[in-house]
C-alpha cells in the first residue's frame, strides 16, 4: 500500500479538503465518515474556507469519548466549533455514536452507507477507538481507551486523571464497509506506526493494518 507523503501540514490538509470537497460537489448527498483529533484540524480550516454547500451531506463521526457532550473537549464540541457552525450543514444530518449502538448501525446501514470515510491513526495503530487487539469484524461498541491512548489525549484534558478512559466507536468491519477510506497522518512520531500498518504484517495488533484489505485506500503523511 503506498504512502503519498507531502510536503507540509498545509499541503496535508489541503489534499484531504480537496478529496471531501470533489465528493461533495461531485455528489452533494455523500455520506461521510469524520475524524476528529488534531490532524485533521487543517483540514477542516480548509474545507471552511471552500465555503462548499453542505445543505444535503450526512455524516457520522468515528467515535465518542464517553463524557458530557457539552464539554469543550468532547468531540461533538470539536465538530460544532471546527466544522458545523461554519458551514450550512444542517445539525439533524450530523450523527455521533451512540447507545444502544446497534441502533447508530441502523443508521448508517439507513443511510445507504459511507462513500468517504476519513481517518487518522493513533500511535498505538487505532483507528477511531478500536485498540490492539479489536476484531476486524468489530462494529460500534463501547470500548475502554489503552493506557497509551488515555496518555496521548490528556493533553487536551490537562491531566490523564481528567480524561475518559472509555468511548463509542465505529468498528473496523463498519469502518471496513465505507466506499473509500482516506488515512492522513502527521509527525515523526507517526512515521513507524504507519509503515507497520501499511506495509507489516495484517494482524488484530495493529488495528490500522485492517486497511491493505480494502481496495480503495489513500495514505497521506507529512512529517
Ligand atoms: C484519537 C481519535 C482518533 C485519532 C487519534 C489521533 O484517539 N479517536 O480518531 O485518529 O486520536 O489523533 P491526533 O490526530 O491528535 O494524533
Amino acid at each position: 500500500m503506498e504512502i503519498k507523503v507531502l510536503k507540509s501540514y498545509k499541503e496535508l490538509s489541503s489534499t484531504v479538503a480537496n478529496i471531501v470537497k470533489r465528493q461533495i460537489k461531485k455528489h452533494p448527498l455523500s455520506k461521510l465518515v469524520l475524524p476528529t483529533g488534531s490532524t485533521p484540524l487543517g483540514m477542516y480550516k480548509e474545507l471552511v474556507s471552500r465555503e462548499l454547500d453542505w445543505s444535503h451531506a450526512i455524516t457520522f463521526n468515528l467515535d465518542v469519548y464517553l463524557m458530557n457532550v457539552d464539554h469543550p473537549e468532547s468531540y461533538q464540541s470539536y465538530m460544532k466549533k471546527n466544522l458545523f457552525e461554519k458551514t450550512n450543514i444542517y445539525p439533524d444530518h450530523c450523527h455521533f455514536p451512540f447507545r444502544p449502538t446497534s441502533a447508530f448501525e441502523d443508521k448508517i446501514a439507513g443511510s445507504m452507507g459511507i462513500d468517504l470515510c476519513i481517518l487518522g491513526i493513533g500511535s498505538n495503530g487505532h483507528i477511531a477507538f478500536n485498540e490492539p487487539g479489536s476484531s476486524f469484524l468489530s462494529r460500534t461498541r463501547v470500548v475502554n481507551l489503552d493506557e497509551q491512548t488515555i496518555e496521548d489525549n490528556s493533553r487536551f484534558f490537562g491531566s490523564v486523571e481528567d480524561t475518559p478512559k472509555q468511548a463509542i466507536t465505529m468498528g473496523l468491519g463498519t469502518i471496513m464497509e465505507s466506499k473509500k477510506i482516506v488515512l492522513m497522518a502527521n509527525g515523526d512520531h507517526k512515521l513507524n506506526i504507519l509503515n507497520v500498518a501499511m506495509n507489516g504484517e495484517v494482524t488484530e495488533d495493529v488495528p490500522a493494518s485492517v486497511l491493505q484489505n480494502h481496495d480503495n485506500v489513500k495514505v497521506f503523511y507529512c512529517d
